[in-house]
Formats: C-alpha cells, structure tokens, sequence
C-alpha cells in the first residue's frame, strides 16, 4: 500500500516507520524542512525506543521517505494519515488550524489526480470534527465516492509507542456509515478494529484520555490522603487493582443511574470529611458527590421538559434485587414529583412495605410516609393509561410492559435497558 503521513511528530514519525517497516510505501510529510531531512538521513524526528532501526529499515529498502511537497505525496499515493498536532488556544479550546490546512492540501490534491483516495484523520478532535473538515473541503469528493474518510484515534504512549503501534490496546474506525472500512485503499487497517461513527470514535479517544486523567488524579488523592493518615497508599492502590470484578473492569462503568444506596454516598462523604481533618486536598473525591447530585438534577430537568404529569417509576430501591432504599435516586424522583403536584405511580416487586425494618423502614416512616398509596403490586394499575415511565432498573420483562404500554405513555430510560427501544410508545435515554 502507498501511505502518506502528514505531520512527523511523536504520532506520525512512529506511524510512518512502522509502516514502512510493515512492507508499505511511505511518504512522511511536514513542514518543517529539519524534520524531513532527519528522517530522509536515518534520523528519527523524535526520541522514541526502537524508532531508529525501524526508519533505517524504511529508508535502505526504499520504502520510506519524507518530503514537504503534499500535494506530490497525495499524487504518488492511496491513503494520507493526518497526524499533525491539534494544541489547545490560550482560552483551552481545540486549535484545527493544522488540521484544516492538511485537509485543504489533500482534498485540493485529489481533486486534481482524479483518483479514488482514503483520508484518514488521526490527529485527536472534538466530536464534529471530522465531520465538519468534510462539509467545508470534501463534501463533493465524498458524495461521489472519489474520497472515503475515516477518523481512526491513536493510542499510542510516547516512551512505548513502536509496541503500541505493533499491538494497540484498542483499534476503532469511524466511518461515515459506521460500516467498516472496505476496498483496498484501506487494507491497512487493524483487521480486529470496531466500526463506529466518526463521531463515537472522535469522543471515545477523549473518554480515554479522561479516564486515564481520572485514574491518575484517583490514585494520587489517595496517596495524598494515605500519606496524611499513615497509611501506605502504594500498598492500597495494589490491592485495589487486585479486584478485577468491580474495579479494575467494565463493572460502575455504564451510564445511567446516579449511585446510591448504603454505602458509596456514605462512604465518600466520610472520606472527603477525613480529608478535611487531615488538612488533605481532594479535589476529585469532592467532587464525587455533587457530580452524582448534578446527575440527578439532570434527570428532574428532563421529567419536567417531558411536559408529562403522570409518572411511573419502575423499581425504587436504588438497584435491581434489592428492597434497600437509602439514598435511591428514585426515591428523590418521587419526592420531587409528588412536591410538584405530579401523579407518581411505583412499580417495585422486589418492595414488600411490610416486611421493611431498620433504616429503611425509619425512611419511609419519615420521609414517604404515602408510599403506600403510591406503590402499585399489579403491572397494568400501575402503568395506567398514559404517563412518563422512569424505568430506572429491570424489574420486569420488557414483553410485559408491551402489553400495556399506549402511544399516551413516553419511556425515559435510565439504566441503558435496550429492549425498551421497540416497545409502542415513544423512547428517551437518560444519557445516550
Ligand atoms: N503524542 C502522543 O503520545 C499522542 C498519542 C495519541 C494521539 N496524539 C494526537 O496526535 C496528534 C499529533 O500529536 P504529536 O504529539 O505527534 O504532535 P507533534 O507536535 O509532535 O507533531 C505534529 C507535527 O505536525 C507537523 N505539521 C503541522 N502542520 C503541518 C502541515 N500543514 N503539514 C504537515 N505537517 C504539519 C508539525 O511540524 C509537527 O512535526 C495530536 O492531535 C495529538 O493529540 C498524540
């Protein structure tokens, strides 16, 4: 295959040597003139381990060289990579401006050569972005099918990146169709590589880097915090990554439900007051709490655009299998609802007011005093006719629902409980 790369920095350089040392034909391209030499010289643009030999391999078999001429690179070949940089501006946005020049340079280039050619961004963007370089350079060349584009985010680490490169710990393309890539131009794609929008794959490179920044400033609140109360944080974070069940996996990971019950909020306000005491700054662990308070917040909001004055909450314990109440979102849902002159229908098997004891019991005593009344034990009484339906966990198959379910009722899902997508009665995802 006949590669160009634009930009020979850290993302490029690498990409551009592997390529090569891969069996394709590269052409680098950068607008730094010292950059081009050095690679056209043996010598790799950036530091990276590994990334010498793979050049030198590059350049002795005549697979690899750079140029600053981009519109020749794009003559001589199938596929551009972009890889140029994408720095914030002083007020933190995202600056395109190198991004935008490429693309004009290559879609201008296209134009001209009459050829079919695959552009593929890998520089990080918004979501939006690649969708919006096509609207303003290459809306004619991709309604005729001469120029497919792709978004195909880079994982690379700087400091491991020719491995990186060799085996990546995630491949996604995004696609206009969301189809994955096909045709020969694109043979060089990961063959394990999900195919997503452009948009999915542009916001997943950002939910990454997000959560890696989550993870570091996690563990170093910890250590911070540890170290305040003696304890060894190095040692706790290790234990920590020993629970692959619910830590270190896709477990707490999934959108949906703000967190409740007898533990997560108690426990983090726990800890953040420790902290206090321990005159330890954390930041991301305060957060946590009007974050989650945020979450809820948002979920009122979007009850109340629904313009529905009806509501049934299925399931109010704060998750499915459980009669627990304490703090359950939907517990404050109902509150809330009923505040505001609502008429609030629960559906809960899993409650049996009867045989509550303890805090929960002391919750309801004091808190929804009416649940009762409220609290529906037959499916068909408590969907009613119409209204919105806050379905926040499974308590229920959805063929159930189907059966009572009228276009006068609406669905808000709020655990991600896709089956409800093809149930007669218009569908809301709390947050997808
Ligand atoms: N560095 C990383 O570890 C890493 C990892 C994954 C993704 N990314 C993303 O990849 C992109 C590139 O990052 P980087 O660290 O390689 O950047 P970099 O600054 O090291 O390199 C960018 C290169 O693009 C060149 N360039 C600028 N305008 C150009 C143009 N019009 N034509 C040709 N070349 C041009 C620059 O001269 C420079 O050599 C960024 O969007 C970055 O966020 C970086």
């Amino acid at each position: 295959m006949h590669i160009s790369v634009f930009g020979l920095g850290y993302v490029g350089a690498v990409t551009a040597g592997c390529l090569a040392a891969r069996g394709h034909h590269v052409r680098g391209v950068d607008v730094s003139s010292a950059k081009v030499e050095d690679l056209n010289r043996g010598k790799p643009p950036i530091i990276e381990p590994g990334l010498e030999e793979r050049i030198a391999t590059g350049l002795q078999t005549g697979r690899l060289n750079a140029t600053t001429a981009a519109d020749e690179a794009v003559k001589t070949t199938k596929v551009s990579l972009v890889c140029v940089g994408t720095p914030s501006t002083v007020s933190g946005s995202l600056d395109l401006t190198f991004v935008r020049q490429v693309t004009q340079q290559i879609t201008e280039a296209v134009r001209a050569k009459k050829e079919s050619h695959a552009l593929v961004f890998r520089s990080t963007m918004l979501p939006g972005s690649t969708r919006s370089m096509v609207d303003e350079y290459a809306r004619d060349l991709v309604d005729t099918g001469q120029l497919a584009v792709y978004y195909y985010p880079e994982f690379l680490r700087e400091g491991s990146a020719v491995g990186d490169f060799d085996t990546p710990s995630l491949s996604v393309t995004g696609s206009i169709d969301g189809h994955p890539p096909s045709g020969n131009g694109e043979l060089w794609f990961d063959p394990d590589t999900s195919a997503v929008s452009w948009e999915t794959a542009e916001m997943l490179k950002y939910a990454c880097n997000a959560f890696h920044a989550t993870k570091v400033a996690f563990a170093n609140e910890i250590g911070r915090l540890g170290k305040g109360l003696n304890v060894d944080a190095t040692e706790v974070m290790r234990l920590l990554c020993r629970d692959t069940r619910l830590n270190v996996s896709p477990y707490y990971l999934r959108p949906g439900n703000p967190f409740g019950g007898s533990c997560l909020p108690k426990d983090v306000r726990a800890l953040v007051h420790r902290a206090r005491q321990a005159g330890a700054s954390v930041p991301l662990l305060e957060s946590l709490l009007p974050s989650n308070e945020r979450h809820l917040q948002s979920l009122l909001e979007m009850i109340g655009a629904s313009g529905h004055r009806e509501l049934v909450i299925l399931g109010l314990s704060f998750k499915s299998k459980t009669d627990d109440l304490r703090e359950s979102a939907m517990v404050e849902v109902a509150q809330h609802c009923l505040g505001r002159g609502y008429g609030v229908r629960i559906f809960d098997p899993q409650l049996n007011l009867a045989a509550l004891v303890g805090a929960n019991k002391r919750l309801i005593d004091t808190r929804m005093p009416h649940l009762a009344n409220l609290l529906h034990a037959d499916l068909g009484q408590a969907l009613g006719s119409r209204g919105l339906i806050v379905a926040a966990q499974q308590v229920v198959p959805a063929e159930e629902l189907a059966k009572w379910l009228t276009s006068d009722h609406a669905i808000l899902d709020v655990n991600g409980w896709t089956a409800l997508r093809q149930l007669p009665c218009s569908y809301h995802g709390f947050c997808w």
